[in-house]
């Protein structure tokens, strides 16, 4: 959460670092500010609360000249969104202008050090103390700035990304981060900071990636300089070329990027599936897999662990693991599994899944599991993301960038992941057939088009979706492979329409939420046609019999449930493993039009964040 920007260079800095801010906005958006050195050497501090746009308005009559500088969008930890508790902020002297992404976990402790000292606060943030600490070490030891960050951050726990600047050198940002994404990118006589790669790419492919601990000093005219906090020597950079276009992070034409990756779908599936599944063989090549199919074959159970949509994801992975090859699983968010003092034994493997791979608490449960010896596979989008560098092997989703907050084209790739995981180890272990085995492969084959069919029918969701504005509650049903994409269903309506949604397996709806059952309330149906069919057209007869409105999506051809509905959604058959990435769109095609249809934004809803680093 919270975005940072900076940039030194010979253009003006303004421009870009908003441009790089409205590319960062999914990551938090309740306040926004910027700091620059003006040709007259003076470090101006806009910042205003909401979003980029009211910062662009507030700026509008004033001097936002200058050649270096700093940007922030904020998701709110410490401290209300507002104008004083938004980045950046100043030191005492107002010298110092400082962004931050992450917690400051002993800030207290520094906050009192500081207290002592005379140090007056202006805010509730944990980061205005990292400024003032700076300012304070700079002072008091007379050191540059670098050297003052340096030593500033040796007295630091916690998570950061952070930018610096100074009034009193333009020539000089610094840098540093551990835990929170940075990414450094170097053009031509300029460089530039983002937390991801989305305001870099305009300008130049050539960046860094730093490590934790590390502390970076951006010099105009100089190469730039690394050090860790843990050793004083000279880091040599690692220039990297980033994978990223900028169509790819523009709304190519859609309304919203939500629309645009609900679309994208049979393509990031492609891309996902790309020198992966051989589609002439019917094979599926994981080198991920092939390479550490021992850890599999020993594991007794394996572990999965996610938050959000990516711990949806991982229900769907428990199915296919324990079908497909016979290895029991165990799901877990990751925020319960990490403090549950778990037990985990040597032959685990964890599979951690993740689309940004920077959740604070995915993180910090594959840190708990390597320390106890598990094997630790990722699933993950954001190439060189701390969830990537962490693990032992893994898959890349390659979904592409996903902008909108509510999570779409991830988790189609994450399910795609792991059914091809899944695949990949039951070949490998002999608990498939060799015509099952061919014949699911086959399927996964025609997904894409699959996929696109269903995408053929948004008008016909569209106009089912307005008739169901008026309601307060959604319940979404489904069994089997299906009950976590009733869970995803109902996250995504509430995400965005802020309408309450529960997902349930429809069995289990007798237990409680029957109760809840009238004319007035909605209650959307999985019910594509398996074994399991006979069962949920009971349970949608039950909910008949309550004078529920059912929206039901169901397999081409269908008839008993079509009788019972009030409005069926039918998608192509495919294998009931792979059921769920064709049975989400229909949902998340209806949660986005309920929620446009409520006048929300989908792209921003309120208090949520795209990438949650902090736990
Ligand atoms: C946030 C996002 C969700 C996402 C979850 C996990 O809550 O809004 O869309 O599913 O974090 O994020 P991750 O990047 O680890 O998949």
């Amino acid at each position: 959460m919270c975005g940072i920007v900076g940039y030194l260079g010979t253009k003006e800095a303004f421009p870009i670092l908003i441009k790089g801010l409205h590319r960062l906005e999914y990551r938090g958006y309740d306040s926004a500010g910027v700091a620059l050195v003006d040709k007259n050497g003076n470090l101006n501090v806009y910042k205003t609360k909401g979003k980029v746009a009211n910062l662009e308005d507030y700026c509008r009559d004033k001097d936002i000249s200058g050649t270096v500088g700093i940007a922030h969008t904020r998701w709110a930890t410490h401290g209300e969104p507002s104008d004083k508790n938004a980045h950046p902020h100043f030191s005492q002297s107002k010298h110092i202008a400082l962004i931050h992404n992450g917690i400051i976990e002993n800030y207290l402790t520094i906050k009192s050090f500081l207290i002592e000292k005379g140090y007056k606060f202006q805010s509730e943030t944990d980061t205005e103390v990292l400024v003032q600490l700076i300012e304070y070490v700079m002072q008091e030891h007379k050191l540059p700035l670098y050297e003052a960050v340096y030593q500033a951050l040796t007295q630091v726990i916690g998570a950061y990304a952070i930018g610096v600047i100074e009034k009193d050198n333009p020539n000089i940002l610094v840098t540093a981060r551990t835990a929170s994404p940075l990414i450094v990118g170097i053009g031509d006589g300029e460089f530039f900071l983002g937390s991801d790669a989305s305001p870099i790419v305009e300008y130049t492919k050539n960046v860094i990636y730093p490590e934790d601990r590390q502390v970076i000093k951006i010099e105009r005219g100089k190469e730039i300089e690394i050090r860790s906090l843990d050793k004083e020597e000279l880091i040599k950079p690692e220039i990297k070329q980033i994978q990223l276009s900028l169509d790819d992070i523009e709304k190519g034409g859609f309304p919203h990027f939500m629309l645009k990756e609900i679309f994208e779908q049979p393509k990031s599936l492609s891309l996902c599936m790309n020198g992966r599944l051989q589609r002439e063989q019917k094979e599926i090549i994981l080198s991920g897999v092939r390479e550490n199919i021992d850890k599999f074959a020993k594991a007794k159970r394996i572990l999965i662990t996610a938050c959000g949509t990516s711990w949806h994801a991982g229900l769907i992975g428990k199915y296919l693991f324990e079908t497909l090859c016979r290895i029991p699983v165990e799901v877990e968010v990751a925020s319960e599994f990490r403090y549950r003092n778990p037990v985990v034994f040597k032959e685990d493997v964890l599979i951690a899944i993740s689309q940004s791979g920077e959740t604070a608490d995915t993180l910090a449960a594959m840190e708990l599991a390597k320390k106890q010896g598990a094997f630790i596979y990722g699933i993950c989008n954001v190439v060189g993301s701390s969830v990537a560098r962490l693990t032992d092997s893994g898959t890349y989703t390659h979904a592409g960038p996903e902008i909108g907050v509510a999570s779409t084209k991830a988790f189609t790739t994450q399910v795609c992941v792991l059914a091809m995981t899944a695949l990949a180890v039951a070949k490998e272990l002999h608990t498939i057939k060799e015509e099952d085995y061919k014949r699911i492969v086959t399927e996964l084959c025609n997904i894409e088009e699959k996929i696109s069919t269903i995408l053929k029918k948004t008008k016909e969701i569209e106009d089912i979706s307005k008739i169901f504005t008026y309601a307060r509650n959604f319940l979404y049903l489904g069994r089997g492979f299906n009950y976590p994409v009733a869970m995803e269903g109902a996250l995504k309506l509430k995400e965005i329409s802020y309408i309450h949604a529960e997902g349930y397996p429809a069995a289990e709806m007798k237990h409680g939420p029957i109760a809840l059952i009238d004319e007035e309330m909605p209650i959307v149906v999985v019910a594509p046609h398996y074994d399991m069919y006979n069962k949920i057209l009971s349970n949608v007869q039950e909910v008949k019999a309550r004078k529920g409105r059912i929206i039901a999506i169901v397999t081409e051809g269908d008839v008993d449930i079509k009788k019972q509905a009030d409005y069926t959604i039918e998608i192509p058959q495919t294998e009931e493993c792979l059921s769920p990435l064709l049975t989400v769109i229909p949902l998340q095609l209806l949660s986005y039009y309920v929620a446009i249809a409520k006048g929300r934004n989908v792209d921003q809803p309120r208090n949520l964040a795209k990438s949650v680093t902090v736990e």
